[in-house]
């Protein structure tokens, strides 16, 4: 009996619920109210702005374009994150990089979201959230002209190398689809049709609306006519896990600028972007100079802090203590023994997983610093050690103490060995700096990456950057090669004064 009322009750309740919704007084269910606030929502309404994730090298999705002179990332990916982010009531940050290095952002929580073209995959869904597909796209292949005709199936391609952007789904597709064929496998868009156009690669896998672009813009490639069983792939927008709120929000866009006509017109706007033609330095030129710019600053940090550190380090290896010592060893062998580009992401990723939040720059200037320290400091002491024994041994018996010996007698003979080892030092460090762009930092190399992805000029923007680099690397070796007759000059004196 008791049990017969309280189901009444409860479908008396359900009941009146769905009246009072039906009629539009409860517009919103018991989920979509529960799902109001999130952890992840409310921090970014708190921040008043949402950082999106994007690899810029992606045209008619997400590319760049100089407009008015100031170069901009545009596209309808950014159209559409521009929306998500008016309709949660915050400003947008774009933060551009690798596509293979998108994931670890967005799960370091140095990226609010991802809209980057990224299908979600089972093996993503397994590591993000993914919004509602905002479009459906083929997979087309990308072949050089006068090719066409020679690859109808995917067959074809045995013992072709076919080129596709990493970690893709058309890495996948490739490997599954076109058995027979090399898989090679590359950072950027643009490094692949480079290859294409170079000979390296035969043919290059891209998403539809991609290959159209390039095909459009350069005559010297075709598309070929190619069936994939595994052929259309979705492009929605990635998220953190646990975050139904601000998914919610997201898919709610999505549904608004598809049925309001919208997202077409933003798709329109990116293909007249794409094919406006423009004088290249024109548009071009203001990002070698900015790319210029970073990657000095970055070369002049590295110099500087790498300097004070490895004079450290150098010194801590001459410590009579055993665990100083042992310090400045491991660190220097770490440094030395391990890849640049491993030590950026470490620093880039790790502080975030410690709960700093640093910068993409500041991440590389760490990193070059850390770096060039080890270096530096084995310069240091190798030039101690070249100054024969013999001179430490006549200062001290003429009375200097060890400390004075080694800066009257030692230093100034060991300066003429360290002084050319550093210059190479520093030459290095100015051309490894662009490992950075991995990261995003808008140094010579990632702005070169840029201008090839928007101009659809693969080659030209290299031959420029190499130039820069050169003439860079030659400035700084003349200025060494002043200093160091300075030196010598400098010292010569010395020798007629004593
Ligand atoms: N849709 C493909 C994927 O998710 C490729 C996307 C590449 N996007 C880009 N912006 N480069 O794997």
């Amino acid at each position: 009996m008791k049990n017969n009322k309280k189901h009444f009750l409860i479908w008396a309740l359900l009941c009146l619920t769905m009246l009072i919704s039906s009629i539009g007084i409860l517009p919103s269910t018991t989920t979509q109210a529960a799902a109001k606030t999130d952890a992840q929502l409310t921090a970014i309404k708190k921040r008043g702005y949402m950082v999106l994730g994007v690899s810029a090298d992606y045209p008619p999705y997400e590319f760049h374009k100089t407009i008015n002179g100031e170069d901009k990332v545009v596209g309808f990916d950014i159209d559409l994150a521009r929306q998500v982010a008016k309709d949660i009531g915050v400003e947008l940050r774009i933060k551009e990089l690798g596509f293979n290095s998108l994931m670890g952002s967005l799960k370091t929580g140095k990226v609010d979201m991802i809209v980057s073209a990224m299908t979600p995959t089972p093996e993503r869904r397994k590591e993000v959230a993914f919004s509602d597909s905002y479009l459906t796209v083929a997979q087309k292949v990308i072949v050089r002209k006068g090719e066409e005709n020679k690859y109808r199936s995917v067959m074809d391609f045995k013992g072709q190398s076919v080129g596709v952007q990493k970690q893709t789904t058309q890495e996948t597709t490739a490997k599954e689809e076109m058995s027979g064929a090399k898989v090679v496998s590359l950072e950027k868009v643009t490094d692949l049709i480079l290859n294409l156009q170079q000979k390296k690669l035969s043919a290059v896998v891209v998403e539809a609306p991609v290959a159209d672009a390039y095909v459009q813009t350069n005559k010297a490639l075709a598309l070929a006519n190619i069936k994939f069983t595994n052929a259309n792939y979705d492009c929605a927008i990635a998220l953190p896990k646990g975050s139904p709120a601000y998914l919610a929000s997201v898919n709610k866009t999505i549904k608004k600028v598809k049925s309001n006509g919208q997202f077409k017109e933003w798709r329109k706007t990116a293909n007249e972007q794409m094919f406006t033609e423009q004088n290249f330095w024109q548009a071009y030129g203001s990002y070698f100079v900015k790319g210029t710019g970073i990657t000095i600053v970055l070369t002049i940090i590295g110099v500087l802090f790498g300097s004070l550190l490895g004079t450290l380090l150098a010194l801590m290896k001459r410590a009579h203590s055993k665990i100083i010592k042992a310090i400045a060893t491991v660190y220097i062998q770490y440094f030395r023994g391990t890849p640049l580009l491993v030590q950026v992401f470490m620093i880039y990723f790790g502080t975030q997983v410690i709960g700093i939040n640093v910068s993409a720059f500041v991440s590389a200037a760490i990193a070059l610093s850390l770096n060039s320290g080890a270096y530096v400091s084995e310069v240091i002491r190798s030039g101690i050690q070249s100054v024969a024994k013999g001179q430490t041994e006549a200062a001290r018996s003429l009375g200097l103490s060890s400390k004075k010996a080694m800066r009257l007698v030692v230093l100034p003979q060991a300066i003429k060995t360290i002084l050319p080892a550093l210059g190479n030092e520093f030459i290095s460090l100015l051309k490894e700096s662009a490992i950075v762009s991995v990261i995003g930092v808008g140094e010579l190399m990632f702005q070169t990456t840029v201008v090839q992805g928007s101009s659809f000029k693969p080659f030209l923007p290299l031959v420029i950057t190499s130039l820069i680099y050169f003439v860079l690397t030659l400035i700084l070796s003349l200025l060494l090669r002043y200093f160091e007759k300075k030196m010598k000059v400098g010292k010569a004196k010395n020798e007629v004064f004593d």
